[in-house]
């Protein structure tokens, strides 16, 4: 290296050991802003019921490599990735993840940007922490340690989501203490990195008021969820109970007060997020399978529409199970609800 002053020399010691500890990762000068990335993102679609099941593969589907192709060339423009983390780390302290499910979802990432897909983790159904946020606080918190660290290193790509629709027992006040006290420590790993975080009431628009912000990180964004009309939506899905079941039948004809009700909810989120100068995405909106496809894909294409003309990002719920828009067994798209989505 021939010789080097000694404060060369600091500079060296010092930049390597902060490229060690993760603490500079990219730049600030190099870091897209929050707006960049969720113009980049654009159109996704969740990878929904693989990785947030119990066990990958419980709930029908598994992410097979091809998946990931298949999204890309579609043009969608990122996945989320929903993952259950709680299923895999100890019950007691130090909470520790298990290698092997870390090592499945590096396998998942890796596909996913191999393909040039921006990427959106997430903690989801945790529902034990739902249930006693205060109880679990320990164990979410250290889980997120972990994941931070991990990933502290991984492309610029990937984003982190530090819940998927808290509800339950989590209120505004728990959910503005704890997530910023997680954002923080993701931040030691992590400087620069797109943070994902939503209101609560299962990322409820309606809840944006009551969602605080940490003035001094820039690169956040803000999440919310669109299943309106929820009746229509969601009509017979199991999961809601029996009473969804009345609601079958129900139509999204894409009458002018039908999209108006879309353009009044969207006009709130974007307001909230002028005022507040950040970004929106709309992480999940989709019509389950029990709905009949010509207002399915009516919807979808409208809500599709709403969200991006106002320059929110925003993820179909989802690939390929109840809400698909992709048929694994059939290994094809839904046409009617690809072709929504594709704005076609
Ligand atoms: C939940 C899924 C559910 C979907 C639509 C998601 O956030 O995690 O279990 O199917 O919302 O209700």
């Amino acid at each position: 290296m021939g010789k080097i002053k000694r404060s060369q020399k600091f500079a060296l010691v010092m930049s390597s050991l902060c490229l060690l500890t993760g603490i500079v990762g990219v730049s600030e000068a190099n870091a897209a802003t929050p707006e960049e990335f969720n113009r980049k993102m654009s159109l996704g679609v969740n990878l929904g019921n693989c990785l947030e099941a119990p066990n990958e593969g419980e709930w029908g589907l598994k992410i097979e490599p091809e998946y990931m192709k298949l999204i890309a060339a579609a043009g969608f423009k990122h996945v989320r990735i929903p993952i259950r983390w709680s299923s895999h780390a100890m019950k007691d302290a130090p909470y520790t993840v298990e290698p092997k499910f870390f090592a499945r979802v590096d396998e998942v990432l890796k596909e996913a940007l191999e393909n040039k897909l921006l990427v959106v983790l997430n903690m989801h159904h945790y529902e034990e922490f739902e249930a006693a946020p205060d109880a679990h606080q320990a164990r979410f918190k250290a889980i997120w340690h972990q994941i931070a660290e991990h990933y502290s290193k991984v492309s610029d790509d990937v984003a982190f989501e530090i819940y998927n629709e808290p509800c339950k027992q989590i209120s505004d006040e728990g959910w503005n203490k704890l997530y910023p006290e997680v954002l923080q420590d993701i931040r030691r790993t992590n400087a620069n990195r797109q943070v994902i975080v939503g209101p609560v009431n299962w990322n409820n628009l309606h809840k944006l008021e009551s969602l605080r912000l940490p003035d001094n990180d820039r690169h956040i964004i803000v999440t919310v969820h669109y299943y309106e009309p929820f009746k229509f939506t969601h009509q017979g899905a199991e999961w809601i109970g029996a009473e969804s079941t009345k609601w079958l039948g129900n139509t999204w004809k894409g009458a002018d007060a039908e999209k108006a009700n879309v353009d009044a909810d969207f006009d709130i989120a974007s307001a909230w997020g002028r005022a507040h100068n950040r970004p929106i995405y709309v992480g999940e909106f989709g019509a389950y399978s029990k709905a009949d496809m010509d207002s399915r894909s009516r919807w979808t294409h409208y809500v599709r529409d709403a969200a991006l003309k106002r320059g929110f990002s925003a993820a179909y719920w989802e690939f390929g199970s109840g809400f698909g828009v992709y048929d694994p067994q059939a290994k094809t798209w839904r046409a009617p609800l690809l072709n929504a989505l594709t704005g076609r």
